[in-house]
């Protein structure tokens, strides 16, 4: 029986060494170890033997036991070694290979070309200020010195919600509201960049979307000057130091007196071409004294108070800047377009 035990081990551990996958270590395990194998069977017919054959040969199944499991466990300790080598080998990572470049979006045109306009004025002591899309007719036009039945509010064709609410037609609404958050209390110095919506076909040159800049100056003695000088200023920072200005008579009803403000083409030099239609000049914003019966409308003393007010338009800003000919680029959003403007 001794014999027949240590010829079972032998032949389990020389299937065991030759076994090179997992599974086929366990079936070695099954049928030398399991219940049908011939090791239990051995153990099986010990009833036969005498009373001091029996510890012996119950030692030495034992031992025999004992030595297959652990040839067992080595084994399958060597093959899950040599599978998480595997796998690391397979997976490894070469930190040395050059990475993938990520696919990086740009700044839109009309982004960067508000935040220029914003640094420039920064600069000058302006603070930036904002207000609803969603406006009240209220501040849209009848703090802004047009009545109900004011026919300048022909000029603008709006997007009505109700009789009372609209989506804003410029962002001149923002002059009312800033100035009532200083409760008649100057210096008030706030530009306002902004959406604003108008009821427009879109062409080349129109958008019924399209944004504003807005600014606003109240303070004592604000003149007329004080209004050239800082458009001056803007205008030499965002287009060049050999650009100049003029101011044209117009008429907004917010403003008293009003202005358009041009700029020397910058094609020609002012000699007249194409771009300006042969004046040399071109028309840039809108501009004023803030009219007196708005500055009152806003809690402030127009005996004690004046203001200057200008607004501009940030598609045509960009448009002159960067040569741009259809307004409708901005909103179309082809990357051609937009991945034009990485350094702006
Ligand atoms: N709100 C005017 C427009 O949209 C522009 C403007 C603003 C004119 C401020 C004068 C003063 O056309």
């Amino acid at each position: 029986m001794k014999e027949r035990l240590e010829a079972l081990r032998d032949e389990a551990i020389a299937k065991i060494k030759e076994a090179n996958e997992i599974k086929a270590v366990q079936d070695v395990r099954v049928s030398y170890l399991g219940k049908k194998g011939p090791i239990t069977e051995v153990l099986r017919g010990m009833g036969k033997l005498s009373a001091e054959e029996r510890p012996i040969v119950g030692q030495i199944a034992n031992e025999v036991r004992e030595a297959i499991t652990a040839e067992l466990e080595k084994k399958l300790t060597a093959l899950e070694e040599a599978e998480i080598e595997r796998k690391l080998a397979e997976e490894q990572i070469d930190v040395s290979l050059p990475g993938r470049p990520v696919a990086r979006g740009t700044r839109h045109p009309l982004t960067a070309v508000v935040e220029e306009v914003e640094d420039t004025f920064l600069g000058l002591g302006f603070t930036v200020a904002e207000g609803p899309e969603v406006e009240t007719d209220y501040y849209n036009f009848e703090a802004l010195n047009l009545p109900k039945d004011h026919p300048a509010r022909d000029m603008q064709d709006s997007f009505y919600f109700t009789e009372e609410l609209l989506l804003r037609t410029h962002t001149s609404p923002v002059q009312a509201r800033t100035m009532e958050k200083f409760e008649g209390k100057g210096p008030v110095k706030v530009i306002v960049p902004g959406k604003v919506f108008r009821r427009d076909d879109d062409d080349a040159t129109h958008s019924h979307q399209f944004m504003q800049i807005e600014g606003l100056y109240v303070d004592h003695n604000v003149r007329m000057s004080d209004l050239k000088g800082v458009l001056e200023a803007f205008a030499k920072s965002f287009f060049g130091v050999d650009r100049r200005i003029r101011l044209r008579p117009s008429f907004f009803p917010f403003t008293e007196p009003s202005v358009e403000v041009d700029v020397s083409c910058g094609m020609c030099g002012g000699k007249g071409c194409r771009v300006c239609k042969n004046t040399g000049w071109i028309e840039v914003l809108g501009a004023g004294m803030v009219h007196p019966r708005v500055l009152e409308m806003s809690g402030f003393d127009p005996k004690k108070y004046s203001g200057f007010a200008f607004g501009m338009g940030v598609e045509r800003l960009a448009m002159l800047k960067y040569d741009i000919d259809d307004i409708r680029h901005f909103y179309t959003n082809d990357v051609r377009f937009l991945s034009q403007f990485k350094r702006v």
